[in-house]
C-alpha cells in the first residue's frame, strides 16, 4: 500500500465526467468498481450524516471512488486533513489527489488497511466510511474487515457502509455489534440504505 499526502489544488467533483469515469472503470473491472455510477448526493449526505465530526481523530474512507462521499464529509465539517482515503483504482487515486488536498491517500487494498493504519500509527479513528462492493467478498472477510476497523476506532466511533441490498451485507452478532440502518434512499441510483455499526462498549478494549 503506497501512502502519500495530497497536495494539488482543490477541484470540485463534476457529476457528468465522474459518471463517465465510473462507467469506464466498471467496464474494465466490474467486480472491483461495484457500480456503474458514483453515489448520488442524497446517499453521500446520508453517509456523511452518520459521522459525528466532534469525535476527535481521523476519518478513514474505504473505496472513495471519485470522491462524492469525501466531499460530503468535508461539507459535514470533517477537515480534509482528517481524512484517510483508501482506494484501489489508480485512476481514482490520481483524481482524489487532485481534488482533496490535505487528505492522506493510501493507494491499495482496503482489506489490508487496518494493518497498514496500525503500522503507520494512524489514529485515533473517529469513523470508518465504506463504499466497498462487499458482495464480491466472502461474508467472513467482510466481518473481519468490520471488526478489525472497529478495533482501531475510538469508543462509540462507527463503521458506516451503504448497500443496494435490503439486509446488512455484514453478518453481525448483536452481542458484539450494535447496528442501525437508514430508510431506503429512493433518489439514489440504485436505491440504497446506510448501515452504521459500532462495537458494544464492553467489547471495546
Ligand atoms: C461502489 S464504488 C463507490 C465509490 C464511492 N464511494 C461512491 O459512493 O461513489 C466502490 C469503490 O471501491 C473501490 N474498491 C473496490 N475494492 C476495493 C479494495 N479492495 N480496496 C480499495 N478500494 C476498493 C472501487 O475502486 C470503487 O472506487
Amino acid at each position: 500500500m503506497t501512502e502519500h499526502p495530497i497536495t494539488d489544488a482543490f477541484a470540485a467533483p463534476r457529476a457528468g465526467s465522474d459518471a463517465l469515469r465510473f462507467l469506464r472503470a466498471w467496464a474494465a473491472a466490474p467486480l472491483v468498481t461495484g457500480a456503474q455510477l458514483p453515489s448520488g448526493r442524497q446517499l453521500a449526505r446520508a453517509m456523511a450524516a452518520a459521522v459525528d465530526p466532534a469525535i476527535p481523530g481521523v476519518v478513514v474512507e474505504l473505496g472513495p471512488g471519485t470522491g462524492i462521499i469525501t466531499g460530503a464529509l468535508i461539507a459535514r465539517g470533517v477537515a480534509a486533513d482528517r481524512l484517510v482515503l483508501v482506494e484501489a483504482n489508480p485512476a481514482f487515486c490520481t483524481l482524489l489527489a487532485a481534488r482533496y488536498p490535505g487528505a492522506q491517500l493510501m493507494a491499495g487494498d482496503a482489506y489490508q488497511a487496518p494493518r497498514a493504519l496500525k503500522a503507520a500509527g494512524v489514529g485515533p479513528v473517529a469513523a470508518i466510511v465504506s463504499g466497498l462492493p462487499l458482495r464480491t467478498q466472502k461474508p467472513r472477510r467482510r466481518q473481519c474487515l468490520l471488526l478489525e476497523c472497529l478495533k482501531l476506532a475510538a469508543p462509540g466511533a462507527p463503521f458506516v457502509q451503504f448497500t443496494y441490498f435490503y439486509n446488512s451485507l455484514i453478518p453481525v452478532s448483536d452481542a458484539v455489534i450494535a447496528s442501525d440502518v437508514s430508510p431506503v434512499l429512493w433518489r439514489n441510483l440504485w436505491p440504497a440504505r446506510v448501515w452504521r455499526y459500532r462495537l458494544h462498549r464492553r467489547t471495546q478494549t
